[in-house]
């Protein structure tokens, strides 16, 4: 019998509490807080720097040593072999598919990518210049207007077919978000099409004529999705968390998650990265720019990481990615990819990255590879968003499976006014 690991708190007042220690199959141990509130104390951590907040068999990131895995797996490896429908598949259930599997789960996206007509309308209440992020969070949200027929969301079935809509759905979306902020005619999904190849066919054909994606072009996007497709509890991961424990709508949870991954704290970091690269325009200023960093006028994006204190693995094979579509493209000399590379070089021989522990994350090129695409720079982090459902939706789904869940309410350190009595306004 595994002898129970305790940790002993004692108070300055001598009172002490056994907190028991958890153990997970990697990674660091957690201390159970849980009956912390006997002792009439509650811990303090405002940005979760030392805070788990659930149990999770999904994702698993070190951050010293640079790993990620989904369900086991090495990201490079799912990166390099699979596909992102097949990582879909891996997330949510939890196993890699059998070719039958695969088939049947393909199928299944595939003839659910269509959105009700209706839909197109709400797109009409924004301006065509709205941020494609803005109209994600509104159109997506709508989304639960229009199923009441699986919204039991203890019903395992009924969390599957919402699962499969958000999936098949938020690209058809995201593509009509583009075309609308470029004055296009929305393009309807095709059937024919893989899931990445449709996504592409959607943003980028028009009525006028035949559009064939680039497999090159797929299969360096279908490596983006792959890559961006979940990363634990980060902060859009919580934010659905968060919003799911209240059982709210799976549709309205996503949509938070959206808005939340949205900032340039997060999944806006593409989108600043590549602002940032335009703006310092020559290797010639990276010195000067760097500099800048240094005295905090501003930070680095697609630099830093809270989890990778070592390279993000995800900013390797995307860097990768980028050198392979670049000269696939006969791109080679693009100044903001060699820019990127003498960032980098300068970033992480400098005293002041090294001592923080920073490193390129996953923004830091995706930006490059995605712009190579044809993609604008607006639509970045819809595209994260894309890739992003399958984790929010499979961690969604892990936590309301999971008997024990209860609505989440963290605690605070009240530092306002004590009681006092109304004073009225004559006497003010
Ligand atoms: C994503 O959580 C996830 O998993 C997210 C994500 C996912 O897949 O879901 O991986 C996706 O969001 C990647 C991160 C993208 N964001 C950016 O690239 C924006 C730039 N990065 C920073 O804003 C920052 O690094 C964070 C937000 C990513 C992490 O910040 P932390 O953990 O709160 O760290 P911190 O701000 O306390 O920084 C520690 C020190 C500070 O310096 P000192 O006060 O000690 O002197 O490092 C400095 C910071 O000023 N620092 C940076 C920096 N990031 C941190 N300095 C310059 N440039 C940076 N990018």
């Amino acid at each position: 019998m595994e002898s129970k690991r305790i940790a002993t708190l004692t108070l300055d007042d001598g009172r002490s509490i056994e907190l028991p220690i958890m153990s997970g199959t990697l990674g660091p141990d957690v201390i159970d807080i849980r009956a912390l509130g006997k002792l009439g104390v509650f811990t303090y951590d405002p940005a979760f720097f030392s805070t788990s907040s659930c149990t999770s068999e999904i994702t698993f990131i070190d951050g010293d040593a640079g790993l990620l895995y989904y369900r086991g797996y090495p990201i490079e490896q799912l990166a390099e072999k699979s596909d992102f429908l097949e990582v879909c598949y891996l997330l949510l259930n939890g196993e890699l598919p059998t070719a039958e599997q695969k088939a049947q789960f393909n199928y299944k996206i595939t003839h659910h990518t269509m959105v009700h007509d209706q839909l197109a309308r709400f797109f009409n209440g924004f301006r065509r210049d709205a941020h494609p992020m803005a109209v994600m969070v509104g159109v997506v949200g709508a989304l639960s207007a229009f199923y009441h027929d699986s919204l039991d969301i203890n019903d395992p079935q009924h969390r599957a077919v919402s699962a499969q809509r958000l999936l098949a759905k938020v690209p058809t979306i995201a593509a009509m978000t583009h075309k609308y902020s470029v004055g296009e005619p929305f393009i309807y999904p095709k059937n024919k099409f893989g899931f990445v190849e449709n996504l592409m066919y959607m943003m980028f054909a028009t009525p006028a004529e035949e559009y064939v994606p680039n497999p090159i072009l797929v299969r360096a996007l279908e490596r983006i999705l792959i890559l961006h497709a979940d990363h634990e509890q980060n902060a859009s991961t919580s934010t659905v968390r968060l919003a799911g424990s209240s059982g709210a709508n799976p549709f309205a949870c996503i949509a938070s998650g959206i808005a939340a991954l949205w900032g340039p704290a997060h999944g806006g970091a593409n989108e600043a990265a590549l602002k940032m690269l335009e703006e310092i325009g020559d290797v010639s200023r990276v010195a000067e720019y760097v500099q800048g960093v240094k005295d905090k006028k501003y930070k680095l994006m697609g630099f830093g990481h809270r989890v990778y204190k070592n390279m993000d693995p995800r900013a390797s094979v995307m860097r990768q990615t980028c050198h392979e579509v670049l000269s696939e493209l006969k791109l080679e000399n693009n100044k903001l990819f060699e820019l990127a590379m003498v960032l980098e070089k300068t970033a992480l021989s400098d005293p002041y990255f090294i001592e923080r522990k920073l490193y390129p994350n996953v923004d830091f090129y995706s930006g490059i590879v995605l712009r190579a695409l044809g993609i604008p720079s607006n639509m970045f982090t819809v595209i994260f968003a894309v890739a992003r459902t399958i984790g929010w939706v499979s961690q969604w789904n892990e936590m309301i499976a999971d008997s024990e869940y209860k609505i989440g309410r963290p605690r605070q350190l009240y530092r306002g006014a004590v009681r006092r009595d109304f004073v009225p306004v004559a006497k003010r």
